[in-house]
């Protein structure tokens, strides 16, 4: 992804490059499901308020890591450790991060592979067909799904193996601005045609009764999933930085690019959501049902814009899950001494099995629960973007905050400001740490257990 020298060529390069990791199918497929979920409003409000105090911080903390320790996520954490005399244990943090990303790429892979088949069958026209019968077929079919994700994963694996410097780059700046004016068409759609007032109170009304552990623990969730946090890709990402460039300024930029892209999305799939009566708790299935059902609408413009609306969204997928690739590519790469493209097809191989687990949560093993969690798809799911995300954030926020005090600068930050600089730490070294750790223990024992905790706290 980087250059000869290790760097990016010029600033952009990094906002292209992080930004088209952060939009993905987190914002225009989980966003909108997990809100329809959640509750709403009150979903929807905590992830404004949480990408705001944890999101951002903890963005820069992972950022800041990646740009002055330089290398792969584990050698960049280890470097800094070395140099601020802590112990070499904190590279569990990058550790982490990387098995994360795994995980997620596992199931990633299977969601744009359904998209990329989306896209077919969004050319052959969705009139007259039914959304519900659609989708129920196209994931009926483990060989089928398996098909359509090896496409992807394979696909994404060769990009990175090659490295992507200047393809990314070219591909970004086109892609990113269509991507941006489509999903505002569709919310000029939303607008026109379908149920704006109903979808406005649906997902920006304040709704007390649905508050409990498990919706705070989703929206943090969701907050770092979609802003690529705790995974060792902005690590990787920050590594690339060059020197005068400010982690503090680029990264407001791609944090309020991916907020902005997520409440978009909402506000085009739930408007229609309300005039088709579907149901806003459908969960993974929402987006595909929801939009069919509008292309099907459209008639023949429809049939244009359908394929058009599944080739962004995988555009989107790719750049996400080649950024997702990227950490424990350069990672294998660097530690085993293998040139990339075998490092990345390595990281294949192992992807490939663990999507093979989660297309069969949609399938073979669909009622296969593991705990509380209704199939593996779910629980690989929940066990990368809610139990080890949150994790590794803390894991970052206390690395930062308490052991490079003497790498941080204004300089190096880019924050000039003095007051902010020492809010930064301040969020990282306490709020962050304790209020993560709490969401993480209470949303466990909501989600896994069943146990509302602050019953009992409260009481
Ligand atoms: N942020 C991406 C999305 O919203 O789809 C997903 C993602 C990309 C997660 C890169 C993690 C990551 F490292």
């Amino acid at each position: 992804m980087q250059s000869k020298s290790g760097q990016w060529n010029n600033n952009l390069a990094f906002l292209l490059a992080a930004t088209g990791s952060a939009v993905g199918l987190g914002n225009i497929w989980g966003f909108p499901y997990k809100a329809g979920e959640n509750g709403g409003g009150l979903f929807v409000l905590l992830y404004i308020f949480f990408v705001i105090v944890l999101g951002l911080p903890v963005f820069m903390a992972e950022v800041f890591i990646g740009k002055v320790g330089k290398g792969n996520p584990v050698g960049a954490v280890e470097a800094l450790a070395k140099k601020t005399k802590s112990s070499r244990n904190w590279n569990l943090v990058a550790y982490s991060g990387i098995l994360a990303s795994l995980i997620i790429a596992g199931y990633y892979a299977v969601i744009a592979g359904l998209v990329i088949n989306y896209g077919f069958i969004a050319a052959a026209g969705f009139v007259g067909t039914d959304p519900g019968v659609v989708y129920a077929q196209e994931i009926s079919s483990f060989w089928e799904m398996t098909f359509w994700f090896s496409i992807f994963l394979i696909g994404s694996g060769i990009v990175v193996g090659f490295g992507i410097e200047k393809g990314i780059e070219s591909a970004m700046r086109i892609l990113l601005p269509l991507l941006f004016v489509l999903v505002i068409l569709m919310v000029g759609y939303g607008a026109v045609r379908g149920d704006m007032p109903a979808a406005l109170d649906y997902l920006f009304s304040w709704k007390a009764d649905q508050f409990n552990p498990g919706t705070v623990q989703a929206a943090v969730g969701q907050a770092f999933f979609s802003l690529s946090i705790g995974m060792g890709t902005l690590m990787a990402f920050g590594s690339y930085m060059p020197k005068s460039q400010q982690v503090s300024k680029s990264s407001v930029i791609v944090v309020t690019a991916d907020t902005g892209v997520a409440l978009f999305a909402g506000l085009a799939i739930f408007p229609l959501v309300f005039f088709f009566a579907l149901d806003p708790t459908a969960g993974t299935e929402l987006v595909f049902k929801t939009m069919t059902t509008a292309f099907a609408e459209m008639g023949l413009f429809g049939q244009f814009i359908g394929p058009l609306f599944y080739f962004l969204l995988a555009v989107a997928a790719f750049s996400s899950m080649i950024s997702i690739l990227e950490p424990s590519v350069v990672f294998v790469s660097e530690k085993f001494n293998f040139s990339r493209f075998k490092s990345s097809m390595c990281i294949v191989v192992i992807c490939f099995f663990l999507s093979l687990i989660s297309v069969a949560g949609f399938n073979v093993l669909k009622d296969a629960s593991i705990g509380a969690l209704d199939n593996p798809f779910e629980a690989m799911k929940y066990l990368a973007d809610d139990f080890l995300l949150l994790l590794v954030g803390t894991g970052i926020s206390l690395f930062v905050g308490h052991r490079l005090q003497n790498v941080i600068t204004a300089e190096a930050t880019g924050i000039s400001n003095t007051f902010l600089l020492k809010l930064w730490v301040i969020v990282l070294k306490y709020i962050s740490p304790i209020s993560l750790m709490i969401i993480w223990v209470l949303g466990n024992a909501q989600v896994l257990f069943g146990v509302n905790l602050l019953d009992y706290i409260l009481i």
